[in-house]
């Protein structure tokens, strides 16, 4: 861990979809540079409660949180639920997203309503909440020079168009507005709105693109860096994005791809 203990001391945070992937490895992060997490799941308590243990076993504050992020009595009820139990939220990680992949001839309503309703009008809602108790607490200059954050966990196909994924790609190209008119919105009120857009990290979301050697060899055509993302590079960038650190950012996408927005089939072609 490279970020000190007290970065965002005092401060707490909610990360959507926390108790996997790249949403359990921001959770991780931010407990150890001091935030109390919210951990949020949405249909098994175990590996949200396990790692809410786990942190507060490492001296962190942390509690499980359940929420379908789609629903807006969820998300209230949810939002309510870690005021009461941290006293306020300062940092909103809206990470929750899934796929529902499909070719698009064949693509169902249902497959094309679940991914946006999860990935794209469950970051509304919960940036609505979170905004709403950010005005209402207002700045505390002792603990950050923002009313608060918002991050969201964009993707790599919010520029990138993606054959087979066409809900997915829509989604995060949603999502990039999304981040974008929030942040002009709220800049008055000092509160910070970014995106982080992750290209291929291992997860399970991923799991086909990158398990044996020969899908691995294809997926690294794809990624100029020459190596697939892990969790933690994601999570570095999330707890810079969180803290003042990166007070003048605001409004942005951070790309943390390895190059994988580059082109990379152009650097012999065209
Ligand atoms: C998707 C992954 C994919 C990556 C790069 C991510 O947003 O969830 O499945 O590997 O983009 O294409």
């Amino acid at each position: 861990m490279t970020y000190p203990s007290d970065l965002l001391k005092g401060q707490s945070a909610l990360v959507t979809g926390g108790s996997s992937g790249i949403g359990e490895a921001i959770a991780r992060y931010l407990a150890k540079a001091g935030a109390a997490v919210a951990i949020n799941y949405n249909s098994s308590p175990e590996p949200a409660q396990k790692l809410a243990d786990t942190i507060q076993t490492e001296g962190g504050r942390a509690i499980a949180v359940k929420a379908n992020v789609s629903q807006e009595d969820d998300v209230k009820a949810m939002f309510s639920q870690v005021c009461q139990e941290f006293g306020t939220i300062d940092i909103l990680i809206n990470n929750s997203g899934i796929q529902k992949d499909a070719p698009f001839l064949d693509m169902t309503l249902e497959q094309w309503n679940q991914v946006i309703a999860v990935n794209l009008t469950g970051q509304f809602l919960c940036a609505r909440e979170a905004a709403q108790e950010f005005l209402r607490r207002g700045i505390r200059p002792e603990i950050s020079s923002a009313a608060g954050k918002i991050i969201s966990i964009s993707s790599v196909h919010e520029v990138i168009p993606w054959a087979g994924h066409v809900n997915y790609a829509a989604s995060k190209g949603g999502v990039s507005l999304l981040m974008k008119s929030i942040a002009q919105e709220l800049a008055p009120y000092n509160i910070r709105v970014n995106s982080i857009a992750p290209g291929a990290i291992k997860t399970a979301i991923n799991r086909p693109a990158w398990e044996t050697p020969e899908a691995e060899a294809e997926l690294l055509k794809l990624i100029p860096y020459g190596r697939v993302g892990e969790v933690d590079d994601i999570a570095k960038a999330a707890v810079w994005l969180a803290s003042d650190e990166s007070d003048y950012v605001h409004g942005t996408t951070l790309f943390v791809d390895g190059g994988m927005t580059l082109y990379p089939e152009f650097a012999e072609g065209g």
